[in-house]
């Protein structure tokens, strides 16, 4: 291959379902907490520097806001609605039959929109607690998935997926299922390569979604690890040579290591600068030596690490 084929990585990525989604995605989770302009802003700064891909979820609590992004978008005539990929999430609240579709209703009133691009099934009050536990959904997620495939039917989800499925659960689901999940979401990043879950997804046709690619660094110490990993993936010194050796910055690798594996990444910003950096990814290749080096920083280190819910069946899902 030469330097111009190296660098030509799909910028979308086709799904079994036959649509397509855009490899490089904007995160929302935690624009919520910043003032009620920001996530707006931050989105509307996306759209127009090339992001055609926005993650959010009902329990993010932001739909409102990002419905309003897009359609100053829309009006200003940057964007139809069928140029964007808009993602959301089916929250564990609401897992009965008769819920689901509450669900994506109020995404899609919030969102200003007549369908999603993607819904995804997750295991919110946004997050149920009982004598101080994490309640979870005790119905089964085959239930929960016929309720999905449903939706899909009634042409108001596009594609359906899942987020947080280890192997063992999506055999289960492939098993039993009538429509199989076009997308897993996952956490993935050098210190979280899964590689058997990435050959299994690739080998089912299942595409996967990274999130978390920084290891979340503003995520609240109470919502990490007490023995939180003391290097900082953004800033290791391996990540911080090949980036130099590249001339991009350690946030551009760490994007480009994914899409250049045909993963999908959804960085998290509100920060213009960096929404703006972020994107910057298709004009340079990781060598193969890189990749090696990066894939070599494994620990099995989580940022989401979703300790409430240990009680559950199925923890620690990935
Ligand atoms: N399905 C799930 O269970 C699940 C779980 C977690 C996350 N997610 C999704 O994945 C998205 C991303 O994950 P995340 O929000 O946990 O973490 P992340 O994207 O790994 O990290 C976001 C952090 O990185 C900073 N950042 C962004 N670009 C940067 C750059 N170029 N240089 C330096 N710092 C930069 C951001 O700060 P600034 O805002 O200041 O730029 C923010 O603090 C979420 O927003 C959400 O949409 C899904």
């Amino acid at each position: 291959m030469n330097s111009m084929e190296d660098t030509q990585v799909a910028r979308n990525i086709e799904l079994n379902d036959g649509t397509r989604m855009p490899a490089l995605g904007l995160g929302t989770w935690k624009s919520s907490f910043f003032p009620r302009t920001s996530i707006q802003g931050a989105v509307e700064t996306a759209i127009a520097a090339g992001y055609r891909h926005i993650d959010t979820a009902y329990s993010y609590n932001n739909e409102v806001d990002i419905g309003k992004a897009l359609q100053s978008k829309m009006k200003q005539g940057i964007i139809r609605r069928q140029d964007v990929f808009i993602v959301s999430k089916l929250w564990c609240t609401h897992h009965a039959p008769e819920d689901i579709p509450v669900c994506l209703n109020k995404s899609l009133n919030d969102l200003q929109l007549d369908y999603l691009d993607l819904y995804l099934k997750m295991g919110d009050e946004l997050f149920p607690k009982k004598d101080g536990k994490m309640l979870t959904s005790d119905i089964d997620y085959i239930d929960v998935w016929r309720g999905m495939e449903a939706l899909q039917a009634s042409g108001k989800v596009k594609s359906i997926g899942v987020s947080n499925f280890n192997i063992l659960q999506l055999e289960r689901l492939l098993a039993l299922c009538r429509v199989p999940p076009a997308v897993n979401q996952v956490e993935l990043h050098p210190y979280l390569v899964q590689t058997e879950l990435i050959e299994f997804c690739k080998s089912k046709n299942i595409a996967l979604t990274a999130y978390s690619p920084f290891g979340s660094p503003a995520r609240s110490p109470k919502l990490i690890r007490e023995d939180a990993d003391p290097h900082k993936l953004l800033e290791d010194p391996v990540v911080a040579d090949i980036a130099k050796k590249h001339r991009h910055s350690p946030a551009q690798v760490l994007l480009r290591y994914h899409v250049q594996q045909g993963v999908a990444v959804i960085p998290k910003s509100d920060k213009p600068h960096h929404i703006l950096e972020n994107t910057k990814i298709f004009d340079f290749s990781l060598t193969d030596e890189d990749m090696r080096a990066l894939r070599g920083l494994d620990r099995g280190w989580k940022a989401c690490l979703l300790d409430e819910i240990k009680s559950h069946p199925y923890y620690p899902f990935v």
